[in-house]
């Protein structure tokens, strides 16, 4: 991704800009709107491309080509083989090492975390409930990740998310601690920056020699394949293959799942990890239940495969609904704010967020301001544990839910906050 634009002190122009912000302001909550920036979700139009799938199983189509009569128990935990297949070739793995699961990848999380909790993993002294557990995760970041390792207990260090991945230096430091387990982030078009993981960073963390035995690397790669553009991309890293490379195979999970390719929790999350893992999870899920939703699972493989061009080809089709979108989040930023000083914005090549910082800390103000003239935006403080942004600078945007009408109009507004808050700061 580009870097952040570094905001350059006004010009008479973003002055003047400036100078009618209030009037700007008052007359956009005249105006009744009711917009929502707030929640990453897919627009209609991205659900309506995969309608389909709604019937591209007809009354006799209930045995997998493998043989497995989805309608029945046998089948095993690790999920039908055309479905193993499938999220192998998009995590670029082999099959033995994909387990794919029921709707979502949020709950294969957190049957990985629960499993290390309550038993540890591959080279664990014992259940990570009882040491105490400490786990790194990245600011700004995603404020489900927070809420989930917190409500399973463990303690939170956060470090940067920088333009190419975490502070692996700061990473370094806090691995020395034994406590320390591990690291959840978002390694592709992260949220809510859109940062990518550059290979060396990753490589670093595949090599990273930690207190803790299994310090363990957990990839929630939710926008791996999630571009904007076809010819310029950032390019996914391959955790499990750069962790059998540095000698520490069972070092990484990679957590993905197809809620923002079909239907939104209404999927097949799964999980990329070396095989010896996948059999240990399996272990442990196959105590839990006799199996996943296998109609769900051959459902999504009939689509996906029938989809012109596959997987890839939906991708791409959703790309030409989202761009515009985030296009037009950058035209608004840069025509109201840009060289103002008074905000950073990032320019993601892909996923579902962009990250806005003001320079003040006004980004609960911003907030409130932007709520009371009809635009909800995340909560200030959101993309930080317990809400706590210490420099009350930091937003959220998610431009694709609403329409491109929509995510224009909600622009404008926040970026006149964005003034108006500033002035109301410095009065
Ligand atoms: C980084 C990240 N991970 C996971 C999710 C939720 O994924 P799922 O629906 O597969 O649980 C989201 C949704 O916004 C997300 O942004």
């Amino acid at each position: 991704m580009k870097g952040r634009l570094k905001g350059v002190t006004s010009t008479n122009e973003t002055s003047a800009r400036g100078a009618d912000a209030k009037e700007r302001y008052d007359a956009f909550k005249a105006q009744g709107l009711k917009l929502n920036m707030q929640r990453g979700q897919p627009s209609d139009a991205d659900f309506d491309l995969s309608n389909k799938m709604l019937s591209v199983l007809g009354t006799q189509d209930y045995t997998t080509p493998s043989g497995l009569d989805t309608r029945n128990y046998p089948g095993g935990v690790n999920g039908i083989p055309e479905a193993r297949a499938l999220f192998a070739e998009y995590l670029d793995i082999d099959a033995s090492e994909v387990l794919v699961w029921n709707n979502a990848s949020l709950e294969v999380q957190t049957h990985v975390l629960t499993l290390a909790l309550l038993r540890g993993l591959k080279g664990s002294a014992g259940p990570w409930v009882a040491q105490k557990p400490k786990m790194i995760v990245t600011t700004p970041g995603y404020d489900r990740h927070f809420l989930l390792l917190e409500t399973l207990g463990f303690e939170l260090e956060a470090v940067d998310m920088q333009h190419d991945g975490p502070d692996v230096d700061a990473v370094e430091r806090l691995a020395a601690d034994e406590r320390v387990k591990g690291i959840l982030f978002v390694p592709t078009y992260s949220n809510p920056g859109g940062e990518t993981i550059s290979e060396e960073k990753a490589k670093r963390l595949a090599n990273l020699s930690a207190a803790a035995p299994d310090f363990t690397i957990f990839a929630d790669d939710a926008y791996r394949a999630h571009h904007l553009h076809d010819d310029d991309r950032d390019t996914p890293v391959n955790f499990v293959r750069l962790c059998e490379q540095a000698g520490r195979p069972d070092r990484a999970f990679v957590f993905a799942s197809t809620s923002k390719i079909t239907f939104a929790g209404a999927g097949l999350g799964f999980v990329g990890s070396s095989a010896a893992n996948i059999k240990l999870l399996g272990g442990y899920l196959g105590a839990i239940s006799i199996g996943p939703n296998k109609v769900e699972q051959l459902r999504h493989v009939q689509f996906l495969r029938s989809y012109p061009g596959g997987l890839e080809g939906l991708m791409r089709d959703h790309a030409r609904l989202i761009a515009p979108k985030f296009a037009a989040v950058e035209d608004v930023l840069r025509r109201e704010l840009g060289g103002s000083g008074l905000a950073t914005w990032t320019t993601p090549k892909g996923g579902y967020f962009i990250s806005l910082d003001t320079a003040l800390p006004i980004a609960s103000r911003v907030v409130e301001l932007a709520d009371a003239a009809g635009v909800s935006l995340t909560p200030a403080g959101a993309t930080y544990p317990r809400s706590a942004d210490p420099k009350n600078a930091n937003i959220r945007l998610a431009p694709t839910r609403p329409t491109l009408e929509d995510v224009k109009a909600a622009m404008e507004v926040v970026a006149v906050c964005v003034r108006v808050a500033s002035e109301e700061y410095r009065a």
